[in-house]
């Protein structure tokens, strides 16, 4: 049995309590629902691994109340300090080298030296992390390579009987996960694009390194969350759709096309922002539909590659990508 928590005192101190025990508690944040764990107990980090279905050489982002608590585990240089001042609490993750002494398991990082901390702009989410007083690993809280949970609803129909319960929270405002940055060079390294757009952080610390959308080998060892096919809907998806057919789903960006066998709108002003919120669950929705309606496919209308728009084609190509059985997803 899964418990559904409220946003209450109660709510998420029962929640703090299960996750200091070892149990695994998803939890609104800004971005998608989080499954968390004390990133501390590996056999509780495991356990997260395991619910998933998550390749174990995929690391788990942890999750702080403040920066001075990321950066006792993290090390952080100039940059990193700046960008935290900057979008902390917010959706931005910082790859930084483990400390020394770092208590936060091995198996939370996959075994890399590094770390991905983030402290996530969501009251609920901080109020439980003060009260755990550890830093919480959490992945999005989906069955691994599926699509991100922006609902409790979501979350539920995916992980339902295999955690211990679901802390529902305010909406996830962005609705899109947060940005990784790697700062263990003297380059900073987009590894994922999401909530924080790059040009915004390129003010504050200037260029950084854009990886390719879809590199495989490098990139899949340095991120494997990077890996090709993710947020993969049971339909299939075309992407850059300018025309549209009765057998299929669109997914609109900007007044839509006409003539699709349904239609969910991301954001009819052409909005980056209204379309990240929105796009997670306009996936599942057509999803569903097009299921119960007997659609061949989604089609994508194009969405312009700057700002959170970038972030948004990134998760739209992985939806798209060739789902081959040995393809490692996150
Ligand atoms: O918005 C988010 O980031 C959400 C919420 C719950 O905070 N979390 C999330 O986690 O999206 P997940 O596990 O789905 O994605 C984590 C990403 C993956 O691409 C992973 O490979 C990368 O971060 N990552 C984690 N630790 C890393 C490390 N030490 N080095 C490089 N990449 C790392
Ligand atoms: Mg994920």
């Amino acid at each position: 049995m899964t418990e559904l928590l409220e946003e209450t005192e109660a709510g998420i101190a029962r929640a703090a309590e299960l996750l200091r025990a070892g149990a695994l508690v998803a939890f609104a944040t800004e971005t998608v629902y989080g499954l968390g764990a004390d990133a501390t107990n590996a056999q509780a980090v495991s356990a997260i691994f395991e619910a998933k279905g998550r390749p174990r050489f995929n690391p788990l982002i942890c999750h702080y109340a403040d920066m001075e608590a990321a950066f006792a585990h993290g090390e952080a240089d100039d940059r990193a300090i700046r960008l935290a001042r900057a979008f902390w609490p917010g959706p931005l993750t910082l790859v930084l080298k483990r400390r020394p002494g770092c208590p936060v398991a091995l198996l939370a990082s996959a075994g890399l030296d590094t770390l991905a901390l983030r402290v996530p702009a969501h009251e609920t989410a901080l109020a439980l992390l003060r009260l755990v007083a550890r830093p919480v690993a959490a992945p999005s809280a989906n069955r691994s390579g599926l699509v991100s949970p922006t609902t409790a609803g979501h979350v539920m129909a995916g992980l339902a009987g295999r955690i211990a319960a679901i802390l529902v929270g305010a909406p996830c405002a962005v609705g899109i996960e947060s940005t990784v940055l790697d700062l263990t060079g003297p380059t900073a390294i987009l590894l994922r694009p999401g909530g924080v757009t790059v040009e915004a952080i390129e003010a504050e610390i200037g260029p950084v390194i854009r990886k390719p959308p879809l590199a495989e080998t490098l990139e899949g060892f340095r991120s494997p969350g990077m890996m090709a096919s993710h947020y993969a809907p049971s339909l299939t998806v075309r992407l850059d759709a300018r025309t549209v057919s009765t057998d299929e789903g669109l997914l609109a960006f900007g007044p839509p096309l006409m003539g699709a066998g349904a239609t969910f709108t991301l954001s009819e002003t052409g909005d980056l922002g209204q379309a990240a919120s929105r796009l997670f669950e306009g996936l599942r929705w057509l999803d569903t539909e097009g299921q119960r309606l007997g659609l061949a496919r989604i089609a994508a209308m194009p969405i312009p590659d700057h700002g959170l728009g970038m972030a948004i084609n990134d998760r739209l190509r992985r939806s798209a990508a060739p789902r081959d059985g040995d393809t490692p997803k996150s």
